[in-house]
Order: C-alpha cells, then structure tokens, then sequence
C-alpha cells in the first residue's frame, strides 16, 4: 500500500522514523506540507517525493495520512475521498461537527473507500464503543495539560473550559481531538473540562464512563512530542499501530 502525507509536522515525523527504520508495514512515498521546507525534510529521510499542491499525490497513493490541521480536513479530506483514496484523520477534532462528518462518510460511501480516525492520544476506546451497544449515562472527560501545551502562562492551576465537546471545539480547535474521539466513539455528546496545570509535565486525559454495563475510569499520562508539546507521542504510534493493522490477519482488542 502506497501512502502520501498531508501535514510533515511532529506526528509525520514519528510515522516516517517508523519508515526509515522498515518499521511500517506501508510505503510512504508523497509529501505535502504548506511548508516546503518541512515535507523536503521528510522526504529526503525515505527517498520520496514532495509535492506542490496534494492533488498532485493523489493519482499515486491508496491512502493520505491527514496529520496537519482541523481546517485541512474540512478543506482538502473531500478532494481525496472524490478520488476514491482512503484517508487517515490525525485531526479528529475537524470532524466533531455531524455534519462534516456525514458528509464525508457519504463522499466515502459513495466513491468506495474508508475514513480511519486513530484512537489518537487517548486509550480505551475499545471499551467505549462496545460500551455504545447499550445505553450510555455518562461519559466524562478531563484533561490536562502545562499550560505551556495550551499556550498560556499560569502560576496556578487554572480551569479553561468545562462544558459539552462540540462548544470546546471552538475555543481549543487545536486541543480537542481526544474530546472528539471519545464522543465519537461513544456516540454521543460528552462533557469535558480542560485544565492548565503548571504542576504536570504530560497531556493527561482521564475518561469516566458510566452504563449499563458497568463502569470504567481510564487515565491516559502521555509524553509530549519534542517537536510539538501540544501533541503526545501516543497519537502517532495510534496511527503507525492502524496502518500496519491493516495488513494483519488476527486483530486483538479492536
Ligand atoms: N487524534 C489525536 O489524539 C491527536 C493528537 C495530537 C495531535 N493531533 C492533531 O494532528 C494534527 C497534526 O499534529 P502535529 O503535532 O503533527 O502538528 P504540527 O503542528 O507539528 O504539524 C502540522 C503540519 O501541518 C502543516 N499544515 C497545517 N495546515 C496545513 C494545510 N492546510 N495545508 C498544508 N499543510 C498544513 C503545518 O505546516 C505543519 O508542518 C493536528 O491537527 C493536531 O491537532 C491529533
């Protein structure tokens, strides 16, 4: 499988580590970013090739690997499913608004190929989705972050938002991804508080769910990514993790 990546920044730089060291079970040989510079850096670690426009890449991959903003899904992801090319959503955030999201399962519906949305830097998803199959009371989700990875300066722990995801979205487009994915997978809205914690040195995610099945309590102490503290080195193992899935025969936990 041939695969092009939108976005070269600390996530992609993960996946084409995995690359060059003959660690993913996918070839990735197309380079996108609104940066020259930074997709030339990737590309020259794996012998690909950078492209000027990410049109241009898709005649020659099955799958983009979207890893650069939650305005590039909405801007650029429908190009590739009306190209029937399958698509990895790094930005999940993109997608917390139904209707972008119907609308891109339709275009994928309709052009035969697939939307993957990694579990990202959280875990536990297994268990919220199968948990969806009954009825859902509650779902919960804090997190946590130095304020250095939400782009403030604080002394004190400070509360930022505590609401419904889809409204977080607006004001933190680039610190909800995990908020989407767990709504996502739960199937409904979820309520979420986002804290910046001067006294932590990791993104922490602490998921509560709560249904007829029980109960679970998850707390996710990521490590951030040295070219981005916003993101944790997590997401992009989730999506390294799903691509080399993909040409497994026995999945486990899925
Ligand atoms: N699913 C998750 O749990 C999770 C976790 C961390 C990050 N993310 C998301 O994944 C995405 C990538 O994260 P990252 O840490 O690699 O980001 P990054 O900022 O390190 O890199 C993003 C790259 O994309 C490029 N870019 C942005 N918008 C573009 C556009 N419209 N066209 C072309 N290039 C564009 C930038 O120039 C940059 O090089 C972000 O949207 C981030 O919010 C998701």
């Amino acid at each position: 499988m041939k695969v092009g990546i939108l976005g070269c920044g600390a996530i992609a730089n993960i996946i084409t580590n995995f690359a060059r060291e003959g660690k993913l079970g996918v070839e990735i040989k197309f380079f996108y970013d609104r940066d020259m510079e930074r997709a030339e850096n990737l590309a020259s670690q794996v012998d690909g090739r950078v492209v000027l426009d990410m049109k241009d890449m898709l005649n020659h991959v099955d799958m983009v690997i979207e890893a650069a903003s939650p305005k590039s899904v909405e801007e650029m992801v429908p190009t590739i499913l009306k190209e029937g090319k399958d698509v990895m959503i790094m930005s999940v955030g993109g997608l917390i608004n139904p209707e972008t999201r119907l609308k891109l399962e339709k275009l994928a519906k309709e052009n035969k190929c697939r939307i993957y949305a990694p579990s990202g830097a959280i875990v536990g998803l297994d268990g919220i989705k199968a948990a969806s199959l009954g009825k859902i009371q509650r779902v919960t989700l804090v997190t946590r972050k130095p304020p250095r990875s939400l782009g403030i300066t604080t002394e004190k722990e400070k509360i930022l938002y505590q609401g419904k995801a889809t409204e977080a979205v607006k004001k933190f487009p680039l610190n909800i991804n995990v908020a989407a994915t767990v709504s996502m997978a739960a199937d409904q809205e979820i309520e979420v508080k986002i804290i910046a914690d001067p006294h932590v040195d990791r993104n922490m995610h602490e998921v509560e769910v709560v249904g007829d099945f029980g109960e679970f309590h998850t707390t996710t102490s990521n490590i951030r990514c040295s070219m981005n503290p916003k993101t944790s080195v997590l997401a992009a193992y989730s999506a390294i993790k799903l691509l080399n899935s993909l040409n497994e025969n026995f999945l486990v936990g899925t």
